[in-house]
């Protein structure tokens, strides 16, 4: 019985060895120690064997029991630890492969030269609001002291929504709800935004940007004005620039002028961006207007102000040298991307 036994242990120990999964080592297990197995056939005949032998071949059963029980785990163990092997070394991850590429975006050349705009203002003490792009006729026209039918609507004509509603053709609306809502305080603003206009060639588009300035207090003067226009001309076009003021005419200001930088690219001697000139116009403003002073509640006898408004596009043409302001409005990356 003995050697029944030990031949038993040899084969099972071997069959588990050879085993390749967890199924065969379960069927394995069956085999050799289930109640049908071939160990419970041996041991059946334990009630032919002499009293003495019993016990010790008894216990040899057990031993043999466990050894296989525990030959079974290691297998077992064995098995998942290869599994685990072939699972890592199949979805192993190089990491030094390069990384998929996001494309990163940047600023609209227009925002940008519009936030260059506003810093330069906020550093010189202006605060920056904004106003509504669908606009009433009064604040638009009347309240600018252009009345209806005044010939001097024809220098903007704009989108209308039936007679009292308009896009904004320009951004000077906002000096007069500025002013209605700070009277009687001081007021230093500028308002950015978009406005509109029926024009439409290399150097004007129906929507584009403006910056309007406006100061007002008691002893404003037009150097006020020139003062802040030059520190702002040489912010943003270098330290070296000069302005000048030309007579003008807006019907919202009087004193009118429109602002001209000495020419950044030939310094003033006259080139073709100049057109030979030597200066550059940059923006139109003026002191303003007694009669819009008194519209948004303040009395010109008290008080006096400037405004100026500068086209934000015109602004980035000069700047950086475009040659046709539709570029900026059509979305070709190649030429946004240069920016
Ligand atoms: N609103 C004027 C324009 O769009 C510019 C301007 C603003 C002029 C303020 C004088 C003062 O042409």
């Amino acid at each position: 019985m003995r050697d029944q036994l030990q031949a038993l242990e040899k084969q099972a120990l071997q069959a588990v060895g050879a085993a390749t999964s967890l199924e065969e080592l379960n069927s394995l297990r069956v085999r050799y120690l289930g109640k049908k197995g071939e160990l419970t056939a041996i041991l059946r005949g334990m009630a032919q064997l002499p009293g003495e032998e019993r016990p010790i071949i008894g216990q040899l059963a057990n031993e043999l029991r466990d050894r296989l029980e525990q030959g079974l785990a290691d297998k077992i163990a064995s098995l998942a630890a290869a599994a685990k092997q072939a699972q890592l070394a199949a979805e192993e991850i190089d990491i030094t492969l390069p990384g998929k590429a996001f494309p990163v975006g940047h600023q609209h050349l227009i925002t940008r030269t519009l936030e260059e705009i506003q810093n330069i203002f906020l550093g010189l003490g202006f605060n920056v609001v904004t106003g509504p792009e669908v606009e009433t006729d009064y604040y638009n026209f009347e309240a600018l002291n252009v009345p209806a039918d005044h010939p001097a609507r024809d220098m903007q004509d704009s989108f209308y929504f039936g007679p009292e509603l308009l896009l904004r053709t320009h951004t000077s609306p906002m000096q007069v709800r500025t002013m209605e809502q700070l009277r009687p305080k001081p007021v230093r603003i500028i308002a950015a935004g978009r406005v509109y206009r029926r024009d439409d060639d290399a150097t004007h588009s129906p929507m584009f940007h403006q910056v309007e300035g406006l100061a007002v207090d008691a002893n404003i003067t037009l150097a006020d004005l020139k003062g802040v226009l030059l520190a702002f001309a040489q912010a943003i076009f270098g330290a070296e620039r000069q302005i000048r003021l030309r007579p003008s005419f807006f019907p919202f200001t009087e004193p009118s002028a429109e602002v001209d930088i000495s020419c950044f690219l030939c310094g003033g001697a006259g080139c073709s961006l100049c057109k030979g000139s030597g200066w550059l116009e940059i923006l139109g403003s003026g002191m303003v207007h007694p009669r819009v002073l008194q519209l948004s509640g303040y009395d010109p006898e008290q008080v006096s102000g400037f405004a100026f408004g500068m086209g934000v596009e015109r602004i980035a043409m000069l700047k950086y040298g475009l040659d046709d302001l539709r570029h900026l409005f059509t979305n070709d990356m190649r030429f946004l991307r240069q920016f």
